[in-house]
């Protein structure tokens, strides 16, 4: 029956709600494993599983130890990993990055050999391996101490081969400088790696949700903040020109980072440029919802799966998230 007084043929949308299966044939996105991509954090040592206190359930690991977790990933059905790298020392220029036995490097041979059918991305930048802390080289060259774009984008390229030469199958450099997708491609060209995409962090914001990263990765700035080279939180249109310019230098998948807070960012993306985008579910994302959940205000299943359905709503193609492997072990629950 229409609702009294309503105009013929009245709309009425709760029909297809009230039917579990009808609900379910008539939802527009659907959360797969397959869209999850599970961030690995890599030390030296051997048997070391250090708890990040501000990431509850995500550990520094030695490779033996990545070893485990990445086949039980793979086995829960997560298609892919990306790969962040703590090293033993740091310098000016980070270049214990760019040594063909840089733990990086290390764990993706080690990875290709045990898990061969997990794709391995490595993560492109050197926060983590400069003792200052910035993502490159630093200079005065602009009358202030600032990472110089291009003798970044010099060992940016150099780095992206290391990680290549050891078998990685995705490349995705973080650092925001400008001409680094360029630069990189044509790198990995000169070295034979015609073959390696790029996924590049185009629109990467200067945001707070990183902070839990920054203990994680060992990697925060010792002095200033990463606001001359990421993204300011207020732009939206800049996101777009960031993406067009990436995908002009020959980005084959565009980032948008953080996701959540930018989920509109990741909607203008999609609709403008019809190639893959990938979003980042970043630590502070994550320890946001962790934090309420051990103090039993929330509800962290439900959560989580509606945040990571949201950001695919919004149009990712895929997502980079710390809750890949429990969100994983709670679909295969869901199945079966
Ligand atoms: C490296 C990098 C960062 C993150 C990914 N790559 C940190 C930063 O830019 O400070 C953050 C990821 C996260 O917060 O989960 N540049």
């Amino acid at each position: 029956m229409n609702p009294p007084g309503a105009a013929f043929p009245a709309l009425r949308l709760r029909r297809l709600r009230q039917h579990p299966i009808l609900r379910d044939m008539v939802r527009e996105t659907t959360l797969d494993v397959g869209d999850l991509i599970q961030p690995f954090f890599v030390r030296s040592g051997r048997g070391v599983r250090r708890e990040i206190a501000s990431m509850p359930g995500q550990f520094q690991l030695s490779v033996d130890q990545l070893l485990q977790e990445a086949e039980a990933v793979r086995n829960l059905g997560i298609r892919a990993c990306i790969l962040f790298g703590i090293p033993e020392s740091k310098d000016a220029a980070g270049s214990p990055a760019l040594r063909d036995d840089c733990i990086v490097a290390q764990a993706v041979r080690a990875l290709k050999r045990a898990v061969p059918d997990l794709v391995v991305i490595t993560d492109e930048c050197f926060c983590e391996y400069t003792d200052h802390g910035h993502c490159g080289i630093l200079s005065k060259r602009t009358g202030r101490l600032d990472v110089d774009n291009d003798r970044t984008l010099e060992i940016l390229a150099q780095q992206c081969v290391v990680h290549a030469r050891a078998g990685a199958d995705v490349v995705a450099p973080s650092g925001m400088m400008d001409g680094m997708v360029r630069a990189i491609r044509a790198g990995l060209d000169a070295a034979g790696f015609d073959h390696v995409p790029i996924l590049s962090y185009a629109a990467k914001y200067a945001s707070a949700f990183y902070g839990p990263f920054r203990e994680a990765a060992e990697s925060p700035p010792h002095f200033g903040d990463r606001r001359s080279y990421q993204m300011d939180p207020a732009n939206s249109d800049e996101a777009l020109r960031e993406v067009a310019l990436d995908l002009a230098e020959g980005a084959d998948v565009v980032m948008v980072k953080p996701a959540l807070p930018y989920l509109d960012i990741i909607r203008r993306v999609k609709d403008r440029f019809q190639v893959p985008v990938a979003a980042y579910n970043v630590s502070g994302e994550y320890a946001l919802v962790k934090a309420a959940s051990e103090r039993g205000w929330i509800d962290e299943k439900r959560i989580v799966i509606e945040v990571l359905t949201s950001i695919k709503r919004a149009g990712a193609d895929m997502i980079l998230s710390y809750h890949a492997r429990e969100v994983a072990e709670w679909l295969r629950e869901a199945k079966s």
